[in-house]
């Protein structure tokens, strides 16, 4: 098979070094990849947002599986505009998107179909003056939204009500993203994240993962794409994932193919492992990064039989993944970032210390913010590498040990990392211990 990748991050290098496992693979592209990229699929330096020229190329190079990585053009419809060519393609269409594109949205299709969420309201530019009655009368911390795909800045939680006004003024105003906000109640307890690849209707589940989205240790300082992820995620225990399934996955699906909209694709869901049990915090329409760098090493069928059995609507065939879905291995991705990240930050700083841990076997550098220049790497974005070890073993411990000794290897001006990723599974590990 042809296999067409787009994107460009740490999320597409670890979807293409897993499509590159495949028995079924012929060639491989990806577009516009990145340096890590390189090595192992044809890069071609097209945009995941020219959704036209995507197509040419599909249809020139004759594909038989396009995975698309990020939001923009599902959102965008390129799922509908292959389909249209008769182009297979994995992930949802623009419509069953939308729960990802529109908060308000996926908030009210959760409440159509009793799906566990925080509460909310909606309201809109002609509603500004309910929406500040609301936020001066609701408990704190309270969270607000924009409609809209904002790039994982789009959420602010408020802890005093005078900030939450401005706030609230500053969305209101649109202009930057959207003038629809949604007002929630927030939410305690420890996040998780669910991927459930499916066809519309049947469904598998991929090891449940931990991101850790705040910019330094110990879940301080402002909201980012992801600074490391680990998998598999003790927080979510084979009870949890049942509830999980049966009260969130399972209704889901069956609720967006009852409104006309059948989900295909990668579904993320973004969870609060409440006291009250597992809660939605959001759903993505594609899969997560950088979770996606520590739940593909788990996976231990061919990916490629899975996203086609999805995207041809014959899951059920498949039984056999069902039984295979949770590997003994974890993984830990520490994701390395430019000074300034998630704000202004330089790039074409020199990344120094790559060839040293091409030799470690148990880690994989997935580049994100990559460039070549001359026969060095330069940095080329907020997010820069993503370190990812993979052990066979469950003992996360050593995992996380062994991601660091990789990290500390490398380095660049203005470097910047967390040193407490996976610190939280350590601590469940623990009580289980002394259970
Ligand atoms: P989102 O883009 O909706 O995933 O929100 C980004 C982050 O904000 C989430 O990963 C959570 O850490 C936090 N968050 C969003 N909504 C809530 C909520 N209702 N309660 C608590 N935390 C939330
Ligand atoms: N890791 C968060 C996301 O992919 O949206």
């Amino acid at each position: 098979m042809n296999i067409f990748v787009i994107g460009s991050g740490g999320r597409e290098h670890a979807l293409v070094w897993k499509i590159s496992q495949s028995s079924k693979l012929t060639k491989l592209y990806c577009a516009p990849g990145n340096p890590g990229i390189e090595a192992l699929a044809t890069c071609i330096p097209l945009q995941p947002t020219d959704l036209k020229a995507l197509l040419d190329f599909a249809l020139t190079a004759q594909i038989d599986l396009t995975v698309v990585g990020p939001e923009q053009p599902l959102a965008e419809g390129i799922v509908d505009l292959f389909i249209e060519h008769d182009l297979p393609i994995f992930g949802p269409s623009r419509m069953a998107a939308e729960l990802e594109w529109s908060k308000k949205f996926a908030k009210e299709f959760m409440l159509r179909h009793g799906i566990p969420t925080a509460s909310f309201r909606a309201f809109n530019r002609t509603q500004h003056h309910e929406a500040r009655l609301y936020v001066q009368n609701a408990p704190l911390p309270i969270v607000l939204k924009a409609d809209g795909l904002a790039g994982g800045k789009g959420v602010v939680i408020c802890a005093d009500r005078e900030e939450a006004l401005g706030v609230l003024e500053t969305m209101m105003a649109g202009g930057q993203i959207s003038e629809t906000v949604v007002i929630e109640e927030f939410m305690e307890g420890e996040e998780a994240s669910v991927f459930a690849i499916s066809d519309g209707k049947e469904y598998v589940v991929l090891p449940p993962a931990q991101d850790h989205k705040r910019v330094f240790d110990g879940d301080k300082g402002k909201n980012t794409g992801g600074m490391g992820a680990y998998a598999p995620a003790p927080v979510v225990t084979l009870d949890i994932l049942r509830r999980i399934e049966k009260t969130i996955i399972q209704p889901t699906l069956a609720g967006m193919a009852s409104e006309g909209r059948p989900y295909r694709g990668c579904l993320y869901i973004g969870l609060m492992i409440s006291e009250n049990g597992p809660k939605v915090v959001e759903f993505n329409c594609r899969f997560g990064d950088p979770e996606t760098q520590v739940v593909l090493p788990l996976v231990e069928y061919d990916i490629v039989d899975l996203m086609m059995a999805a995207s041809e609507g014959r899951l059920s065939k498949l039984d056999s993944l069902q039984e295979k879905r949770m590997s003994k291995g974890s993984a830990v991705c520490v994701v390395l970032t430019s000074r300034g990240y998630p704000d202004q930050y330089p790039t074409g700083i020199e990344i120094l210390g790559l060839h040293s841990v091409e030799g470690d076997t148990d880690v994989r550098t997935f580049h994100a913010g990559t460039k070549r220049r001359g026969n060095s790497v330069v940095t080329a974005g907020g997010r820069v590498l993503c370190i990812t070890a993979i052990r066979p073993n469950e003992n996360l411990a050593e995992t996380i040990d062994l991601a660091y000794q990789a990290v500390r290897k490398i380095s660049f001006e203005g470097m910047h990392y967390r040193n407490d990723i996976g610190k939280k599974a350590l601590s469940h590990h623990e009580v289980e211990n002394s259970l």
